[in-house]
């Protein structure tokens, strides 16, 4: 059946808002991605461009995104149709969509294996081990058939079910107690992972940034990594919004989640480097980074099996709130633009992704040699999304509310018409229509090389 305006969801409580946008902004971009990015970008340099980007380019285009989904209240593509009736803005949507379809044909991936962790956990296979045991298992795994196809099936499942049952008002509730617990565990970790034996070298390369390392392809990756962290520049916060009440205060709950996203990722780099240094694990390697890293501090811990099944059962959690947040994006679109039923729309996404989410996982194993301009086909999907696609969703979205929306009527939304102060507006305009597209578009131009071709004119 389809929604008529007045039977379209909203969000219950304050609270529930709250959980279900940093639900979708905290995942596996904070505690999987972040601590391998930095890792591979020469580490304290990029925790400083990172913050810069989360707060100077991420949070005001979340805040956009929250404009736009709730004066429209409707889906990522079908919100610029009903805003602007000039029909070219929708490319914003289009685009969203399809970098929401390409992220979760890898996000599935990396939530699989949290599953796989759990599962050892729970086994007693995880185990005490030493670091290059932890690697070659890591590498087995990874590399196999079946297993970690299976654990992606699942993951597929669990978020298709969800999608399709509307069991999100549960999730949201669960969440609420489960999302703190993993705020507790994780800070517990941090404790064990500093006081390990050589655990500063560790804040050192997290802290003391070495500006020489700073370079083009440095700052689009910690622009892309904010974009994905905090969930913006594709529509995801858009969709999320139709769903906001009227008396949501954006401007406030744009600020909590972008302060509660970027603590989680620092806690996650607290947790992950003086380890890395400690058990003498390359800060380079990339996405196995946390998985060969972490078993090791659990092994140091008493009842260590028992932390790591907690921990990483808390991270399919905080990974399935992000894929829900995803998939809705699509379901949502093809439900309400293109008139099929939602539970039609879901299968259709699940489908789809799953076709990824295979290929995906095969090129960490027999299809690894399969390279598309020298990526493999997972490292494809996140190129392209993190650093093509959400850094262009989120340029044109500072363009399309910067320059196009009439400054009263964006102000007036962002206020509740009028009810809540925004001290800053004008400031933030000038951020929306000048610094972010054109800091976005120097990112850019940059590391395709145009800066460079223009000196060499
Ligand atoms: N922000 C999520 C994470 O950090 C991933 C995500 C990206 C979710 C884009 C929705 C949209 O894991």
């Amino acid at each position: 059946m389809l929604q008529t305006e007045e039977s379209r969801p909203t969000f219950g409580s304050r609270l529930g808002i709250i959980f279900a946008t940093v639900g979708s902004a905290i995942g596996l971009g904070n505690i999987w991605r972040f601590p391998y990015m930095l890792g591979s970008n020469g580490g304290a340099a990029f925790l400083l461009i990172y913050l810069l980007c989360a707060l100077l380019l991420g949070l005001p285009v979340m805040m956009a995104e929250f404009y736009i989904g709730r004066h429209s209240k409707r889906n990522a593509v079908g919100a610029f149709k009903v805003i602007a009736p000039d029909k070219k803005w929708s490319i914003i949507g289009y685009n969203g969509m399809l970098a929401a379809f390409f992220i979760l044909g890898f996000y599935f991936v990396i939530a699989g294996w949290t599953l796989e962790y759990v599962f050892q956990a729970l086994t007693g296979s995880l185990g005490d081990k030493s670091a290059a045991e932890f690697r070659v298992e890591f590498s087995n795994f990874s590399s196999g058939l079946f297993r970690p196809i299976l654990w992606t099936l699942l993951f597929i499942g669990f978020t298709h079910y969800i999608i399709m049952t509307g069991v999100k008002n549960g999730i949201e509730r669960s969440s609420k107690f489960l999302m703190p617990l993993l705020f507790v565990i994780l800070i517990a970790l941090c404790i064990r992972s500093l006081t390990l034996p050589g655990a500063m070298t560790g804040i050192d390369f997290l802290f003391k940034p070495d500006f020489s390392k700073i370079n083009s392809s440095v700052l689009l990756s910690a622009m892309g990594q904010a974009f994905f962290s905090l969930s913006v520049g594709m529509g995801c916060l858009i969709t999320y919004a139709s769903y906001f009440d009227v008396k949501t205060h954006l401007q406030r709950t744009a600020f909590e989640v972008t302060a509660i996203d970027t603590l989680v990722a620092v806690l996650a780099g607290i947790m992950i480097f003086p380890a890395v240094f400690s058990f003498g694990i390359e800060p380079t390697a990339g996405v196995e980074l946390v998985f060969i890293t972490l078993p090791n501090v659990f092994s140091q811990l008493p009842l260590g099996a028992l932390w790591a099944c907690f921990f990483f059962l808390l991270l399919a959690v905080a990974a399935l709130t992000s894929t829900i947040s995803l998939h809705e994006v699509v379901t949502a679109y093809l439900h309400e633009e293109r008139y099929i039923t939602r539970k039609r729309a879901a299968v259709y996404v699940s489908l789809g992704v799953t076709v990824l989410a295979v290929l995906s996982s095969l090129s960490f194993g027999i299809m690894k040699n399969f390279t598309f301009f020298g990526l493999t086909f997972f490292d494809l999907l996140d190129y392209v999304t993190t650093k093509l696609m959400l850094p262009f969703g989120g340029m044109l979205i500072c363009i399309f509310t910067g320059w196009y929306i009439d400054k009263n009527v964006l102000k007036a939304e962002l206020t509740n018409r009028g009810t809540v102060p925004f001290y800053l507006f004008r400031l933030y305009r000038f951020l929306l229509k000048y610094i972010a597209p054109v800091a976005i578009a120097l990112i850019f131009l940059n590391e395709l090389g145009f800066v460079n071709f223009l000196k060499s004119l």
